[in-house]
């Protein structure tokens, strides 16, 4: 099944993501040397367009969203461009693309990016035009539907045309390198394995804040809402990694079975455990933006925020509480995991007058990629009028450990991933339906309890309620 696909065709390859994020990563990865020469990649969409069209719409969104210092040469890349106008929800059309994709020599990766209701109609026309076979792998990116429900639709969709080891579900955290690092951290080190437990760990913190709103999404995010675009996904990968058991190998199979169980093993969400909010009008960094609703055009009900206590229902993690939290409209961005450590069992400093603080690890995922462990430390001094402790953070700034090392685009390494076949960052479909039942429990929560989001300013940390539901238990949200 291992091949190196020499042909690549993206479907929505118009789209916003081809141009932000597709297009700039495959031309990054062929700027490093990383594409086999003989790579062609084959763009398809609605619009009509003819190759060399293609080839000056993808200079422009390379010229847009490649990072400066990642410029380059074009030529080259384009020249491996094609493009092919295809009406995805009708077959005809589809034996014009198989010509256009010609005959692979190895194998053909196929990435839809398209609206989800395309999904079903796109494997037909690929199955009629024999784009199925053997040698040809399929990548889908989010949405993978709205509930439980509708994923298992085009997750069946998918399987009548492709076997789970060709499936490729992206969620982009996984391809972000300080994702990945969480994994070297937990598991290349001796040190933290050891205390990584309910013995050992009061809680745990993830955020995803951002400081953008609908950035023109409107129709899809409303309805979504943040717990179906950020929680069902990307946060709970996070959380999967924070919490699963060491797998014996880096590999596909033993990564995702473990994740897979921290999944299942998710308690039902309680009354009290969730808070949701909705940005109003405010200020971030200095600049006014408006409130959802009119950037909305209409009043909604759709989250932009949500906190959510969350309990593994395991041995190692009895009795520590997750607290998630996401919002749009934040005051700053920044996606961080907080290891939050229990207090030493007997302070022998006490009868010295010294206070303690339990240690903490804060793992910034972005923008700023820190790993940040407190240390207690006396405060150095003769002490006649008793001993002080301080709590000093002992730093490891990523940019600066590997200074030279080249900051890719998550997609990059997705991409290329994909192109060798290898799944292991890759979303397997257990996954995805465990993330959608706890999600389809918490909103099914929400509807019997009537509950609706509450309001907040843009630029601030969400609603009051979300700081109470940490501060409940004594907990700080770390800001
Ligand atoms: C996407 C969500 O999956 O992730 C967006 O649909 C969100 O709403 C984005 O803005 C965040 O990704 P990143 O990589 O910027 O943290």
């Amino acid at each position: 099944m291992s091949f190196t696909a020499d042909r690549l065709l993206l479907f929505g390859a118009t789209g916003d993501l081809a141009q932000r994020m597709l297009l700039p990563s495959l031309f990054a990865l062929d700027a490093d040397g990383l594409l086999a020469p003989g790579l062609k990649i084959i763009g398809t969409a609605r619009s009509s367009m003819s190759d060399s069209e293609y080839r000056n719409f993808a200079r422009a969104a390379l010229e847009k969203y490649l990072p400066a210092d990642r410029r380059g040469r074009m030529a080259d890349f384009l020249n491996r461009l094609s493009y092919q106008t295809l009406d995805a929800t009708t077959l005809e059309g589809y034996d014009e693309l198989a010509k256009k994709v010609g005959t692979p020599k190895r194998g053909l990766a196929i990435f839809l990016s398209t609206a989800p209701s395309l999904f079903g109609p796109t494997i037909k026309g690929l199955q009629s035009a024999g784009l199925t076979g053997a040698n040809v792998r399929m990548c889908l990116e989010k949405p993978l539907g709205t509930d439980l429900a509708t994923s298992c639709e085009i997750n069946d969709a998918v399987a009548e045309a492709f076997p789970e080891e060709r499936i490729f579900r992206i969620d982009h955290y996984l391809g972000k390198e300080t994702v990945q690092n969480l994994l070297a951290l937990r598991f290349a080190n001796i040190m933290f394995e050891p205390l990584w437990n309910a013995a050992h760990i009061d809680h745990v913190q993830i955020t995803v804040a951002e400081t953008v709103g609908l950035e023109g999404r409107v129709a899809f995010y409303d309805d979504a809402g943040a717990i179906r675009d950020m929680v069902q996904n990307h946060m709970l990968q996070l959380l999967a990694l924070v919490a699963m058991e060491p797998p014996a190998h880096f590999d596909a199979t033993a990564v995702r079975d473990e994740k897979v169980k921290v999944l299942r093993a998710l308690r039902d969400v309680d009354k009290g455990e969730t808070v949701t909010g909705q940005y109003r009008a405010g200020a971030i960094g200095g600049q006014a933006v408006p409130g959802y609703d009119e950037e909305l055009g209409k009043d909604s009900d759709t989250e932009t925020f949500v906190a959510i206590k969350a309990h593994v229902d395991n041995w190692r993690w009895k009795g520590v509480p997750f607290y998630l939290r996401t919002g749009k409209r934040m005051p700053k961005r920044v996606t961080e995991i907080v290891i939050q450590f229990r207090c030493v069992p007997h302070s022998i400093f006490a009868g010295k007058g010294a206070t303690m603080q339990p240690n903490r690890l804060v793992i910034g995922i972005q923008p700023e990629e820190n790993i940040t462990l407190s240390l207690m430390a006396k405060v150095p001094g003769l002490d006649r009028e008793g001993i002080r402790l301080r709590s000093v953070p002992l730093n490891i700034a990523m940019p600066d450990a590997f200074s030279g090392a080249v900051r890719r685009i998550a997609y990059e390494r997705l991409l290329l991933d994909l192109v060798e076949g290898d799944q292991t960052l890759f979303v397997r479909r257990d996954e995805v339906e465990a993330q959608w039942e706890w999600v389809d429990a918490i909103r099914a929560l929400w509807d019997a309890e009537g509950l609706t989001p509450k309001t907040y300013t843009a630029g601030s940390w969400g609603p009051s309620a979300a700081i109470a539901l940490a501060e409940r238990d004594g907990v700080t949200w770390h800001e």
